[in-house]
């Protein structure tokens, strides 16, 4: 087991105090992270008290601790979970060799890419969500927000740590650069698309957290398997803290159409304008929202075939999401069936195990959200309501990968790029839509008693706490 220091300005498990080089670059890098923070983070609460988990160690049991803290003075640690003596990699070229604990020097370049690459989605999601607070739906969704946004914080510091730590002077320049990057900046903005994107709404926050933070979760499930051992033990410690993400997003939309399909039972009305006349979200809503999301979000996992991801995994830098159930390590034999878009038509190709990594991870994406869904249309139906939410096809808004080029309906259908713009407003969020949801969240609720009239209540509250305990305290 790794100690943890906790009267360091930084907690940790990783002997921070034994190098203290690396300490004092780190300590140098943390005004630097507060003032991005301050700047950057959620708009109007950063002297509110907040009941937040802070990570305090890696053991299962107990490794977080629940109370009152203002954000900035949040203890964003790095932890790391504990290392394994004897572990191997476990796929790729070098299976079965001792993973590194270094970083080796043909690999330094592309694994930097990798871990600045994921590390550069944890500050801009936070951007993103900036101003949600203001427009929250009550004190435990607002707890919520801010839970996710300080962890987010943290999965930045357990990055930057990697790039200090293993890195250099490159490292501590892109330490650097994830705080002048800006979400949707046009001059400097994030890396990947969907962290560009606005999120402006609640709706688009549960789908965020939902779909986004899935990506995530995914994400680090393959560098879970990282040759890199430190790396590896970042990822698995940060899937601790991403379930809640999840959870948030799986909730907060499960919410959302438990009580749109309560009103239209409730008062027998079917169509949209009639539920918005209710004050709730129409179905159809919902799930343009999710048809945005999704595509955003099955973007990420880049194009179909990749001689990128095929390099990451021969070399052993990033994996497939739980490798282990894999029966063939290597992947030199054998090829993956896919459907692509070539010359202007759907195609099928068999692609070489290797170069079709991407797709993988995004087939094993894509059930884990199914899940989802499944579990929001039994809400639906346990109401009485016939109404399905589903997945669009990936070949439906895509803008990496083959099906970039394609124009397809939510179906998968190959149409027209005329047809698809005059169709647009019905699989997507319309400016009517945003506008109607917009005017459903003007006022924020910050009496513990109160939920907005949009959304259930949740089943219970955060850490055996009751639903109506005073999650923030905010003067409003
Ligand atoms: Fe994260
Ligand atoms: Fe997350």
């Amino acid at each position: 087991m790794t100690t943890v220091d906790h009267g360091e300005r930084i907690p940790n498990n990783v002997n921070l105090a034994g190098d203290k080089r690396l300490q004092r670059a780190l300590e140098a890098w943390q005004p630097n992270y507060l003032k991005w923070w301050r700047e950057m983070g959620p708009s109007g609460f950063q002297e509110d008290d907040v009941y937040l988990r802070t990570a305090i160690s890696v053991e299962t049991d107990g490794w977080a601790h629940f109370g009152y803290v203002k954000m900035p003075d949040y203890r964003w640690g790095i932890f790391l979970s504990d290392e394994d003596p004897d572990r191997t990699i476990g796929f790729g070229d070098q299976m079965g060799q001792p993973v590194w604990k270094e970083v080796p020097g043909e690999h330094r370049n592309a694994l930097r890419r990798l871990i600045v690459t994921q590390a550069d989605t944890e500050p801009a999601s936070v951007e993103q969500q900036r101003m949600l607070g203001n427009t929250c739906p009550s004190v435990y969704d607002l707890r919520n927000l801010f839970q996710v946004n300080v962890e987010e914080g943290r999965h930045l510091w357990a990055m930057v740590y990697l790039l200090h730590s293993h890195f250099g002077r490159d490292g501590r320049e892109e330490a650097e650069a994830l705080l002048e990057r800006r979400s949707g900046d046009p001059d400097k903005p994030r890396i990947l698309g969907a962290f560009n994107e606005p999120c402006t709404n609640w709706l688009d926050f549960f789908m965020f957290t939902f779909f986004t933070d899935r990506d995530g979760k995914y994400q680090l499930l393959a560098l879970a398997e990282s040759a890199f051992d430190p790396l590896s033990r970042s990822a698995r410690f940060m899937l601790t803290e991403e379930a809640h993400h999840m959870f948030v997003g799986e909730t907060g939309v499960q919410r959302i159409v438990e009580r749109t399909a309560q009103l239209m039972k409730q008062h027998g009305v079917e169509r949209p304008e009639d539920v918005r006349k209710l004050g709730a979200i129409d179905l159809p809503t919902v799930q343009r929202t999710l048809n945005l999301w999704f595509t955003l979000s099955i973007d990420l996992f880049g194009g179909e075939v990749s001689s990128n991801a095929a390099s990451s995994f021969a070399t052993g830098l990033k994996g497939r999401a739980h490798e282990d159930q894999f029966e063939d390590h290597v992947a030199l034999a054998g090829s993956y069936r896919m459907e692509l878009f070539r010359g202007g038509a759907m195609a099928h190709e068999d692609v070489p195990m290797r170069n079709a990594m991407n797709e993988v991870l995004r087939d094993g994406y894509i059930a884990d959200c199914q899940r989802g869904v499944d579990k929001w249309n039994k809400t639906i139906a346990s109401q009485g309501i016939d109404f399905t939410l589903t997945l669009p096809s990936r070949r439906f808004h895509r803008h990496i990968g083959t099906w970039a080029e394609a124009f397809a309906d939510p179906s998968g259908t190959l149409i027209g790029k005329d047809q698809w713009e005059a169709a647009r407003d019905h699989w997507l969020p319309s400016a009517g839509d945003r506008a109607y949801i917009q005017s459903l969240m003007q006022r924020p609720i910050y009496d513990p008693t109160q939920m907005a009239n949009w959304i259930a209540p949740p089943k219970q509250g955060i850490k055996g706490r009751a639903l109506d305990f005073q999650y923030v305290r905010h003067e409003a």
